[in-house]
């Protein structure tokens, strides 16, 4: 039976302290380009109500050209804690667009070091600034002098394998003013593939003093558990695990904060969920809106009889109108002739 141990429950009894700015909950949902929208945080949110969540991140050279905010960078005014995560590798462009972010309501500006996307690095953003420490404290200090909330760092382990070089880079940001550091346990080479390396979060851990966020691999509250006993970090933060199942943060921050399994949504529960996306989605963004829930409602719809099915259809749906349509037979299906053993938990890994 999953348990916390004494040291771990002490250890994460009190609130997360990010620089001034106090979080009540040890479990954050990372940010995810292209699904983290106002939308997606507020069906997280209503599990995890105390967690920290971020936008998708926000080109800062873009916003230094174009007046307008962008719809990524919008929050709602009674979304809290939140943090605007910004990428880019200019110093000043970063520092302007961290006062628009504090403008526009965050709680803390997290700048994004880990991003392995082509388009990203080559223009010096993301990971490549694991390869520039010194760019990256300049931008670290940048921002820290242009705001007064705290400002933080999401980043990998390293460009490589010849080159995992975070216990210097981490410490450099610490030295520049970061307030928290996530550490995802990947090298940029490796992507989205193989194992995330907790033993570096860990060994960051053991080299600073402000709060490490372990990041990589939590899909259940077990991997959760897991990774912070492992690294002795004082957070954790799930993103992949989140794609068509919002209710996971809320999973973990139930658990580390009672002790107590939740019991997870059946099919037609899950199914809901993704109907309310969707109309949220289209509601919000019109029928582009729908195009981008394609991706959410084939994320939900696994782990029961006809999901292959379902997720081909939705993956093609045109209107609001189809989509909804589409679900609700599958819940009516589900619902006729619902078996709970059939619901394969294993089965709602999202790789
Ligand atoms: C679709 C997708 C979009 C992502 N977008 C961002 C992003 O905007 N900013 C960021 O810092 N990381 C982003 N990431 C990385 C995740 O936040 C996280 O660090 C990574 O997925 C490792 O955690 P996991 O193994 O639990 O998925 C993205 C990952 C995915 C799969």
């Amino acid at each position: 039976m999953l348990s916390l141990s004494p040291t771990l429950q002490a250890r994460l009894s009190q609130p997360l302290k990010i620089g001034s700015f106090e979080v009540k909950s040890r479990v954050l949902q990372s940010p995810l380009s292209g699904v983290t929208d106002l939308v997606f945080r507020r069906l997280v949110r209503r599990y995890a109500p105390e967690s920290m969540m971020y936008t998708e991140m926000v080109n800062a050279t873009g916003l230094h050209y174009v007046k307008e905010l962008p719809i990524i960078m919008e929050v709602d005014p009674n979304e809290r804690p939140i943090s605007i995560q910004l990428f880019d590798c200019r110093p000043d462009f970063l520092a302007e667009a961290a006062i628009k972010a504090v403008a526009e309501g965050a709680d803390t500006v997290d700048i994004n070091m880990g991003c392995p996307v082509n388009k990203i690095t080559k223009n010096g953003g993301g990971s490549s600034l694991l390869r520039q420490p010194e760019i990256a404290e300049a931008i670290v200090r940048e921002v820290v002098k242009a705001v007064d909330v705290p400002v933080t760092v999401k980043t990998r382990i390293g460009w490589n394998d010849q080159e995992i070089t975070i216990l210097d880079f981490a410490k450099r940001m610490e030295d520049a003013g970061a307030k928290m550091i996530t550490v995802h346990g990947r090298t940029r080479a490796q992507g989205y593939n193989g194992n995330a390396r907790w033993e570096w979060i860990a060994r960051v851990k053991e080299v600073l003093s402000i709060p490490v966020i372990g990041n990589g691999d939590i899909f259940s509250v077990e991997a959760a558990v897991r990774c912070l006993e492992e690294t002795g970090a004082d957070g954790v933060m799930c993103s992949r695990g989140t794609l068509g199942y919002p209710f996971l943060v809320g999973e973990v921050d139930h658990f580390l904060k009672t002790g107590e399994l939740l019991p997870a949504p059946n099919a037609i529960q899950r199914l809901e969920c993704a109907r309310e996306h969707l109309y949220a989605l289209w509601e919000y963004k019109g029928d582009r809106g729908v195009r981008q829930a394609r991706k959410h409602m084939t994320w939900y719809a696994k782990g029961f009889m006809g999901a292959a099915e379902l997720r081909g259809q939705l993956s093609l749906v045109e209107t609001v109108q189809q989509g909804l349509d589409l679900i609700d037979r599958a819940m009516e299906k589900l619902a006729a002739g619902y078996e709970p053993e059939e619901d394969a938990q294993a089965d709602l890994v999202v790789v």
